[in-house]
């Protein structure tokens, strides 16, 4: 195999370091050619180095380059060096994570990185914890736990009944909620349209002086960053009025719970630690490879009770600590994508992880501060590392993204923000440096005056 990965290799290393000179998109033409990868299934072996060589030949061209520093679509980070190359060595190992038997080295270091996230977040010390795709099933792993608590103390057994006759659950979430967890109420039975929902403020932060009365058989769905303006919901408070009642708070912390990491910034998610559940990605703001996320439950029993199975061939951990990984997720089989959040956190460090975030969050307030001096003041308080900008009309909003997504410097994706068409700027990379925050911020302003005049 040598041949082909040090091919491998050497092809990666090459596109990482084009980035710097190729349009974030992909061209139309680079995205037509894609079409050469198809045709009928071929009849006959190919030679595994030209199957490579077609990948990178047609394949890396059409990507959008969010491996690069000038990449603020979404919530997308890059891959931290120590992550990547830990993925691909993982890739070699080709482990299946979900039984300690058969990933003794992915178990013990998924064990590791969940303490280190604990202490990270400064969450209680035994809370259980699912290395998932990302936050939209750790949101699922989470409340699946929570569904399970809430019911079992009610004398009902979801896990071996389902819902049906079920003693009915509230749940409560921010009018700002975001998506993916609708998306895993609808998954887990408790629907996405039957939830209450909870005004919020300017910000998008829930406001806990309008929660609803709450009861035993409540859960309320706080988050940790708004996806459009990174706002954190007031936690403590929310924590304070649930518990109160006996109910259950889970946090959807998808990037904003990283504040944490920041002695800077951890004043923002001050209260987080209070809840009863929490979901985090790491492929956002740790800049891990996708995908990775985790949920972490304060009592790991309900998270086990919820995701255990159970069969005579499948040989389950007496020795490891916290038993076999696939006790605490939806999946059985699955990749071991704890060893490069793993590597990620060892590699950073305390201070290279607060680096990371504040860094980030700075070149977004740079971001922030030149699109306000040249007459485009931010629509949101730039508090972390989003910021939301309009440019007069929406049409005019919306022509400027579109302009800034052809121009190839930098891409910047669009949104609605209380009915106004808005531009996101996301800085969520570790490889953005302050040069590609300067020349994405001249790259739009360029953009947005020329769309004004036409
Ligand atoms: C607040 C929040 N929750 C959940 C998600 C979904 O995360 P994922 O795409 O990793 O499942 C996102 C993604 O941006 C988010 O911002």
């Amino acid at each position: 195999m040598r041949p082909i990965l040090l091919d491998a290799a050497s092809r990666a290393h090459r596109y990482l370091e084009e980035l710097e000179m190729r349009g974030v998109a992909p061209s139309p033409h680079a995205v037509s050619r894609l079409s050469e990868l198809g045709g009928p299934l071929p009849q006959h072996p190919a030679d595994p180095e030209a199957v490579l060589a077609a990948l990178d030949t047609i394949g890396s061209p059409a990507t959008v380059a969010s491996a690069g520093g000038r990449f603020f679509g979404f919530v997308i980070g890059g891959s931290l060096p120590a992550a990547l190359a830990a993925n691909w060595l993982a890739g070699a190992w080709d482990q299946n994570a979900g039984l300690a038997v058969t990933s003794p080295t992915s178990a013990a270091l998924e064990e590791i990185a969940l303490r280190w996230l604990i202490d990270v977040f400064h969450l209680p010390e035994q809370s259980g914890g699912a290395f998932v795709t990302g936050t939209t099933m750790a949101n699922f792993s989470a409340l699946a736990a929570a569904r399970h608590s809430i019911l079992a103390r009610a004398g009902w057994d979801v896990e071996a009944n389902g819902l049906f006759g079920a003693p009915p659950i509230t749940v409560v979430v921010g009018d700002e909620v975001h998506v993916s967890l609708l998306k895993a109420l609808s998954l887990l039975g408790l629907g996405r349209d039957r939830v209450m929902r909870v005004p919020t403020d300017d910000q998008g932060r829930m406001r806990a002086d309008m929660l609803p009365p709450l009861t035993d058989r409540t859960i309320v769905c706080a988050q940790a960053g708004n996806v459009n303006t990174g706002a954190i919901d007031p936690v403590r408070e929310i924590c304070a009025a649930a518990h109160d009642a006996a109910g259950w708070v889970h946090v959807d912390g998808a990037f904003g719970l990283w504040a944490a990491a920041s002695p800077a910034l951890i004043h923002l998610v001050r209260g987080t630690e209070d809840a009863d559940s929490w979901a985090v990605d790491a492929h956002k703001w740790l800049n891990t490879p996708y995908d990775g996320g985790v949920a972490f439950v304060r009592n790991a029993s309900d998270l086990t009770a919820s995701m255990s199975a159970s069969a005579a061939y499948l040989q389950q951990s007496q020795k490891s600590g916290r038993g076999d990984p696939m006790l605490y997720t939806p999946e059985m089989s699955r990749r071991a994508r704890g060893v490069e959040i793993w590597a990620a956190l060892r590699s950073l460090g305390r201070s290279g992880l607060a680096d990371l975030v504040e860094r980030t969050c700075r070149y977004a307030r740079r971001f922030g501060e030149g699109l306000a001096s040249a007459g485009h003041p931010p629509l949101n308080e730039v508090v972390l590392n989003q910021v939301l900008v309009s440019f007069g009309e929406d049409d005019i909003t919306r022509r400027v993204i579109d302009g800034i997504q052809a121009d190839g410097t930098c891409w910047c994706g669009g949104t609605v923000w209380h009915g106004r068409a808005a531009m996101r700027i996301s800085v969520s990379s570790w490889a953005t440096t302050e040069r590609d925050i300067d020349r994405s911020l001249a790259a739009v302003l360029r953009v947005a005056a020329s769309s004004r005049r036409s």
